[in-house]
C-alpha cells in the first residue's frame, strides 16, 4: 500500500488480498500481544482475565472487526470521511480516534524505546545473566534513568516518522512476510522452552486455569481495554485500513484470520512468559517490566539463548513499528484529508507533539513516579487506562452503534456479501452488533469512569 491518501490521487489498493491481512494483522499484532497481554493477565488474576478476555474477544472483538473493515471498504474513506459520509454529524467519531492515536503513541512509544535499548543490549551480550535480580536492576536502572529512556523513546518516533513519511509501507509490507511467520516461529520456540522448565506447571495453571474469585470489575475493564487495544479497535486504524480493500475481496476471511491470529501471537507470548515467571521466582503482578525481565532469564536457560535473544527483541521492535505507524497514520491522514495540510510538515509536527506528550509518560518510570494524575496513576498508567479503557471502548461503542444503527446492520452485511460471498453467520452477527456489544461495551465503560471518579474522590 502506498500510505498517500489525499483527495485528488486515486486512491491506492492493497496489492494482494495477503498485503492487506499482514497489514492489518501488523497493526494489530504488537505490544499489545507481546509485552501487555502477558503482564495483565499476570496482575489481573490470570486464567480469570484470560478467560474473560475470551468472551469479550468472540462476543464484541470479532463482531467489531469486521463492523470496522466493511465500514471503511463500502466508503473507501479513512475514518473520519467514513462516518461523515453515511451521516454528517457522526464524523466526530473519527476525530475522536485520531485523538486518541495521540495518546496511545505517546504511551507506546515509551515501550517502544525500550525495545530498541533491549535490542542493543542483547546484541552486546548485555543480558546474559540469570539472575533474576540483576536482570530486574538492568531493567530499573535504565527505565528511571530520564536521559537515556527518553533518548530511546525519541527514537522510536523518529523510526515510526521515517517509516509512515517514505511511504514505505510496501517494503513494510513485504518484508511482514518473513517477519511476521518468523516471529511466530520464535515465539513458539520460547514458549517450549519456557514451558518445559521445571516448576513452569504452575505458570500453566495461573494462566489458563481461572479462579473465579479473582473476577472483580477492575479485572472485566481491563480485558475489554486489553482486546480494544490489541484488535487495534476503536480508533479508525481498521476502518482507515479496510478502506484500501479491493472490492472484490472477501471481508469475512480477513475479518476472522486477523483476530485469530493476533490471539494465537498474545497466548503464545503468555505462554512463554508466565511459566518462566514461576519456574524462575519472578513476581506475576510485577508489572510493564514483566516481559523485559522475565523473557531474558528464559534465554538464559536456552541452548543458544543469546541468539534467540537477539533475534526476538529485533522482532518485537519490527511488530511495534507495524504498530506504530499505523496510529501515525491514522493521525498524519486526518491532517492532510481533513484539513488539507502538508504531509511531510503534518508528519513532523504531528510526531513531535507526540514525542512532548510521551516524554511525561517516560519520565513517570523514574523521577516522576510521585507525579500523578486522577488519583494514584502516574503518567504512563493515566495514557494508559484514558486510551484503552475510555477512549477506545468509547470508539467501540460508537462504531457498534453506527453500524449496527445508523448505516444499518443489513446495508453492511450486503457490502459483506458482494460478489456472491455467502455470510452464513450474518443473523448472528447482526444481533451481536446490534443487541449485545453497545450494552455489554456501555456497562463496561461505565464502570471505567465510575473507577476513574471513585479514584479521584
Ligand atoms: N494493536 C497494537 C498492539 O497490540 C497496538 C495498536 C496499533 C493500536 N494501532 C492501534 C491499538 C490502534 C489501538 C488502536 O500492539
Amino acid at each position: 500500500m502506498d500510505s498517500i491518501n489525499g483527495k485528488n490521487q486515486k486512491r491506492d489498493k492493497w496489492g494482494s488480498k495477503l498485503g492487506f491481512i499482514l497489514a492489518a494483522a501488523g497493526s494489530a499484532v504488537g505490544l499489545g500481544n507481546l509485552w501487555k497481554f502477558p503482564y495483565s493477565a499476570g496482575a489481573n488474576g490470570g486464567g480469570a482475565f484470560v478467560m474473560i478476555y475470551f468472551l469479550f474477544l468472540i462476543t464484541i472483538g470479532f463482531p467489531l472487526m469486521l463492523a470496522a473493515i466493511t465500514l471503511g471498504r463500502k466508503t473507501q474513506l479513512s475514518a473520519v470521511g467514513a462516518y461523515r459520509s453515511i451521516k454528517k454529524k457522526w464524523a466526530f467519531v473519527g476525530g475522536l480516534g485520531v485523538i486518541c492515536g495521540f495518546f496511545i503513541l505517546a504511551m507506546y512509544s515509551t515501550v517502544g524505546g525500550w525495545v530498541i535499548y533491549y535490542v542493543i543490549k542483547a546484541l552486546t551480550g548485555g543480558l546474559s545473566s540469570k539472575d533474576p535480580q540483576v536482570l530486574g536492576k538492568i531493567f530499573g536502572g535504565f527505565i528511571t534513568s530520564p536521559g537515556i529512556s527518553v533518548a530511546y523513546q525519541g527514537l522510536f518516533l523518529l523510526l515510526t516518522l521515517l517509516i509512515v513519511l517514505k511511504g514505505i509501507s510496501s517494503g513494510i509490507e513485504r518484508a511482514s512476510k518473513i517477519m511476521m511467520p518468523a516471529l511466530f516461529v520464535i515465539m513458539v520456540i520460547i514458549a517450549i522452552r519456557a514451558l518445559t522448565l521445571e516448576g513452569a506447571y504452575e505458570g500453566i495453571k495461573f494462566l489458563l486455569v481461572p479462579d473465579f474469585s479473582k473476577i472483580n470489575m477492575s479485572v472485566i475493564v481491563n480485558a475489554l481495554g486489553q482486546v480494544f487495544f490489541s484488535l487495534s479497535i476503536g480508533m479508525g486504524v481498521m476502518v482507515t485500513y479496510g478502506s484500501y480493500f479491493d472490492r472484490e475481496s472477501n471481508l469475512l476471511e480477513a475479518g476472522t484470520s486477523i483476530p485469530m491470529l493476533d490471539t494465537i501471537v498474545a497466548i503464545l507470548a503468555g505462554l512463554a512468559t508466565l511459566p518462566a515467571v514461576f519456574a524462575l521466582g519472578f513476581e506475576a503482578s510485577a508489572g510493564p517490566g514483566l516481559m523485559f525481565v522475565t523473557l531474558p532469564a528464559v534465554f538464559s536457560n536456552m541452548a543458544f539463548g543469546n541468539v534467540f535473544c537477539i533475534l526476538f527483541f529485533i522482532l518485537v521492535l519490527f511488530a511495534a513499528l507495524t504498530s506504530s505507524i499505523s496510529m501515525l497514520e491514522v493521525c498524519v491522514s486526518y491532517f492532510v484529508d481533513e484539513k488539507n495540510g502538508d504531509r511531510i510538515k503534518s508528519s513532523i509536527i504531528i510526531a513531535i507533539v507526540i514525542f512532548m506528550m510521551g516524554v511525561p509518560a517516560t519520565l513517570s518510570m523514574g523521577p516522576w513516579s510521585d507525579l500523578t494524575i486522577l488519583g494514584n496513576l502516574n503518567f504512563f498508567d493515566f495514557y494508559d487506562k484514558l486510551t484503552s479503557n475510555i477512549l477506545l471502548t468509547s470508539g467501540g461503542l460508537l462504531l457498534s452503534i453506527f453500524v449496527g444503527w445508523v448505516w444499518g446492520a443489513d446495508k453492511a452485511i450486503e457490502e459483506i456479501e458482494r460478489n456472491g460471498i455467502k455470510f452464513k453467520l450474518a443473523p448472528i452477527w447482526k444481533f451481536l452488533i446490534k443487541f449485545i456489544v453497545p450494552p455489554a461495551v456501555s456497562i463496561v465503560l461505565f464502570n471505567s469512569f465510575k473507577e476513574v471518579i471513585t479514584s479521584i474522590m
